[in-house]
């Protein structure tokens, strides 16, 4: 290890259970000596088993919808009140999709859903951004990263309303990144992390698929949930100060792939017997 984060302070959102992205980033940040608080839905904390995170990384959990503003003061109050002053980190991994939990087609939306999607998935960030501001809750040169995917600029089958929020998402990074950088000289930034099995990426449609696909596609490989919490520690510590308003692949290349021999390799196999598919669902 190497003391990154020594004496740096953060809130870390999206601990579910130990298959999370925030978990991971949650080990990494204490052992390179962070402190920090955990927070989740309480609807979460009951189905996943994030109290046991926080005994192990000698916190607390404090409860926050992140849609919701006045959770989102409260969360950012108690932060300070236990750190007594502000705080230098801030992870936001936090999603979900009505829409694709039910099964509604992208062309066929139910758009209350989509309201809801692009609130908890995007909106969410631009919440917790501004209450910060408003309450002046992080450092000069302190550091937020939010979780995004590919999907904000490519295409992919499956990924449904998911891909506007991710834009949305990214855009807000961008927006917010110039002004927080402007005036408190906070970096915000994305990081595009590979399809990775989780509960949440467990619900994207045809995800052994997608990760064979992903895999056999990017040179380096699918880049794993341990992985992404080392990368996301060097952008919460002091070494990348100037890195700000980016989304920044964590993928092992495949953004920048369009296609490989491996990937061809099994093409090719399936053409000797092609399918198409029965049905656009
Ligand atoms: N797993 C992947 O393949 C993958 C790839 C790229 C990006 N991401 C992104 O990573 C982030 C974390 O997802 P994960 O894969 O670790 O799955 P996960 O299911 O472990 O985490 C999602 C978290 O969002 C939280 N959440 C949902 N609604 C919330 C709300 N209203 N307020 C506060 N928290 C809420 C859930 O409780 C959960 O902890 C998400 O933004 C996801 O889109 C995941």
């Amino acid at each position: 290890m190497y003391n990154l984060l020594k004496g740096k302070k953060g809130i870390i959102f999206g601990a579910l259970n130990d298959m999370s992205l925030a978990w991971k980033v949650a080990e990494r940040a204490y052992e390179e000596g962070a402190e920090f608080v955990l927070t989740n839905t309480s609807t979460s904390m009951r189905f996943g088993n994030i109290d046991e995170l926080a005994e192990k990384c000698n916190t607390i959990v404090i409860p926050a919808d992140a849609t919701s503003v006045e959770d989102l003061e409260n969360l950012i109050d108690k932060t300070m009140e236990r750190f007594g002053g502000k705080i230098d980190f801030i992870l936001h991994s936090v999603a979900m999709s009505f829409n694709v939990r039910k099964n509604k087609p992208y062309d066929n939306l139910n758009y209350r859903y989509l309201n809801k999607t692009l609130d908890v998935s995007a909106i969410s960030f631009h919440k917790l951004l501004q209450v910060s501001k408003k309450k002046d809750a992080i450092n000069e040169w302190g550091s937020v990263v939010a979780l995004s995917y590919v999907a904000a600029q490519r295409t992919l089958y499956g990924y449904n309303d998911m891909a506007d929020a991710k834009s949305m998402l990214e855009s807000i990074a961008r927006s917010f990144g110039y002004i927080y950088g402007r005036e408190k000289k906070i970096r915000i930034n994305t990081i595009s992390q590979s399809p990775t099995m989780t509960t949440a990426g467990g619900g994207v449609k045809g995800i052994d698929g997608l990760l064979d696909f992903t895999e056999r596609m990017s040179p380096l490989g699918n880049a794993t949930a341990e992985e992404f919490a080392n990368f996301c520690i060097t952008l919460f510590s002091d070494l990348t100060k100037k890195v700000t308003m980016q989304n920044l692949f964590h993928d092992g290349g495949f953004s920048s792939m369009g296609m490989s021999l491996r990937a061809m390799t099994m093409y090719n196999q399936a053409l000797e017997n092609p399918i198409e598919p029965e049905s656009y669902d």
